[in-house]
């Protein structure tokens, strides 16, 4: 059956390569940068939905906790975590007249491991791995609902926020001593898509950057 999906933050990276890995035979909404007004404005392009893929996100600033402004944690947990919560509200009735709906978050490594150059980053992707199980219990049986943690992914992200030095670190911290191209993730998208009994799960997909 052909499926329609909404990726958020498509324009580059792993939105981008996820986009690139669901597009054949399915129908696909792309959103990157806008407001959430648009997520209203789906209403009126279709009348149901079968997967969301939360996905942008940044890190916006690196800054220690004795540096970080009010305004900077706000525009980080807004980024990362409220735009997750409200486009996942605002797309609900859609989802609902889907056929075995489900939603994707896109989380982080850091929210397992913690990063001391972007706490609030890491946290707010930690409340986004809190949010997928209890909207998997409170979405079940008829939505599933599951989040994906990558590693370090070539994508723009790193150009935007990562130096050289801290990159050589996280190198060095991944026993698979590579990072991953994000076409490594939308794999794991498409193995989440078609896992039918998988809810509430959290895939680690890390190089081994994190183990439990
Ligand atoms: N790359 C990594 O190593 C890594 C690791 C762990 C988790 N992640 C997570 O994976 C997801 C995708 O990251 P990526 O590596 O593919 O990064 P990316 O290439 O920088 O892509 C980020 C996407 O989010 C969108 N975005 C950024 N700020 C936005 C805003 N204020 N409003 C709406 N959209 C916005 C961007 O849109 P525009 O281009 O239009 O701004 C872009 O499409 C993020 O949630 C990130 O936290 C990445």
């Amino acid at each position: 059956m052909q499926a329609r999906i909404l990726i958020t933050g498509t324009s580059t990276g792993i939105g981008a390569a996820t986009a690139r890995e669901m597009a054949p035979g399915n129908t696909l909404c792309l959103h990157y940068n806008s407001s959430e007004r648009e997520a209203d404005q789906l209403h009126q392009l279709t009348d149901g939905l079968e997967l969301l893929v939360n996905n942008a996100g940044g890190v916006v600033q690196r800054e220690s906790i004795e540096e970080i402004e009010w305004e900077t944690i706000e525009e980080i947990f807004t980024l990362n975590a409220f735009s997750t919560f409200m486009v996942t509200k605002l797309v609900l009735s859609l989802l609902r007249a889907g056929h075995h709906p489900q939603i994707i978050n896109m989380t982080s490594v850091a929210m397992r491991t913690g990063s001391p150059s972007a706490v609030m980053y890491a946290a707010s992707k930690g409340a986004v791995d809190t949010f997928t199980r209890g909207i998997a219990k409170s979405l079940a049986p008829h939505i599933r609902v599951n989040s994906i943690a990558p590693g370090v992914i070539v994508t723009p992200f790193h150009e935007k926020y990562t130096s050289e030095e801290q990159l050589e670190q996280f190198r060095a911290q991944t026993p698979l001593q590579r990072f991953a191209e994000p076409a490594e993730i939308a794999r794991a998208v498409r193995y989440l898509y078609d896992s039918t009994f998988l809810t509430g799960a959290t895939i680690d997909v890390n190089g081994g950057m994190y183990m439990r």
